[in-house]
């Protein structure tokens, strides 16, 4: 499968990086010429300093976009016309109209159309989803996560909540089911953004189970976690470390005027999985998706109610009140 890689930013490189080890071959375009050479230089990929040019190359069987959201539906629509499958990145795109139009159009084209919801294809994640699928945790009663870091300095035309609560909105969707409204308070701390930089939000999914996210550009420290509450299970997930710590417990009768010593039983197990890169196997799960005709891990329509819910959340620090997910 030959790949043509729209972007080279700093996730660009990256996908180019893991292309070079999976797909057949890789070619590269970026406005900024300079980012093209150096990617010939490091990685010995095609160089198209022509985007159209790229676009009707017979030999390139796929496209990553990897540029800025305002630019991945105008890329994309030009790909599907050319015949291109399409990877792209998240947030799919800024309006959930236009996203729906070009997503629409791929399904009419036979084209895939998969979306870089990257954590989906993170092995805890993966794991988590088995264990609630088989029954082994027992029902979801509530998820909450905690995505929080420091700024980093690239130019940004999204908020926290677009750029990285995605990540946990796609997750707990996956999880949790279809979600109905969402309530979020969040604000700006750093000088000279004009989007939040910080961010609480409360899902409702039509099941009943809720779902809280803490996101954040403000903390010294990188964390990413996730926890579950089942009724068989207290499960908390750490996705850089791809681990999962599950526990259990028993309460034996207990003296209710001796509060101090309840004999509680914790039964705590941790399952330290075998590392992989979630960039890697995204571009795998694309490949394969291509290649035997079956649905993405991540479809374009799950991107856009990602979407949906990021643009509900914004809606509602905005004004203050819960929003409905349409
Ligand atoms: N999945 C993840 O974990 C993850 C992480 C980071 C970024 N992203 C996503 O990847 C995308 C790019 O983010 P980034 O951090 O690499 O941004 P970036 O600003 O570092 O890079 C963007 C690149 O796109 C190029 N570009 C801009 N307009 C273009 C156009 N019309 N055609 C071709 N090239 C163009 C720029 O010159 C630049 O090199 C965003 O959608 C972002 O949300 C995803």
């Amino acid at each position: 499968m030959n790949l043509g890689i729209i972007g080279l930013g700093s996730m660009g490189q990256n996908h180019v990086r893991v292309a070079k080890d999976v797909a057949g071959s890789v070619a590269v375009f970026d406005t900024d010429k300079a980012r093209i050479d150096a990617m010939v230089a490091k990685y010995g990929a095609k160089p198209y300093y022509d985007y159209g040019a790229m676009l009707r190359d017979k030999e390139i069987d796929a496209v990553v976009i990897v540029t800025p959201t305002n630019t991945h539906m105008k890329i994309a629509s030009e790909a599907i016309d050319a015949g291109k499958h399409v990877l792209c990145e998240k947030p799919v795109a800024d309006d959930v109209g236009e996203a729906q139009k070009v997503v629409d159009k791929a399904k009419a084209q036979g084209i895939t159309f998969a979306v870089g919801h990257i954590e989906r294809h993170n092995p805890a994640v993966g794991y988590a989803k088995k264990n609630l699928d088989s029954g082994q945790f027992g029902d979801v009663i509530s998820l909450s996560s905690r995505r929080v870091s420091s700024l980093p300095g690239r130019i940004r035309d999204v908020g926290c909540i677009l750029d990285i609560g995605i990540h946990d909105i796609d997750t707990m969707n996956y999880l949790a089911g279809k979600p109905e409204s969402v309530y979020c308070a969040a604000g700006t701390k750093t000088k000279g953004i004009s989007v939040e930089d910080h961010a609480n939000l409360l899902i409702n999914y039509k099941n009943g189970i809720t779902a809280s996210i803490e996101v954040s550009w403000l903390t010294p420290m990188k964390v990413r976690k996730l926890w579950l509450t089942c009724d068989k299970a207290y499960v908390e997930m750490d996705y850089m470390d791809q681990t999962l710590t599950i526990s259990t417990s028993s309460l034996p009768s207990y003296d209710p005027g001796n509060l101090f010593n309840i004999p509680l039983e914790v039964n705590a197990q941790r399952i330290a999985l075998r590392k992989q890169e979630p960039l890697k196997n995204e571009v795998v799960d694309f490949i394969e998706a291509i290649k035997n005709r079956r649905r993405p891990l991540v479809t374009g329509d799950d991107a856009i109610l990602n979407v949906r819910v990021a643009k509900a959340a914004i809606e509602s620090y905005k004004k203050g009140k819960e929003v409905m997910v349409e």
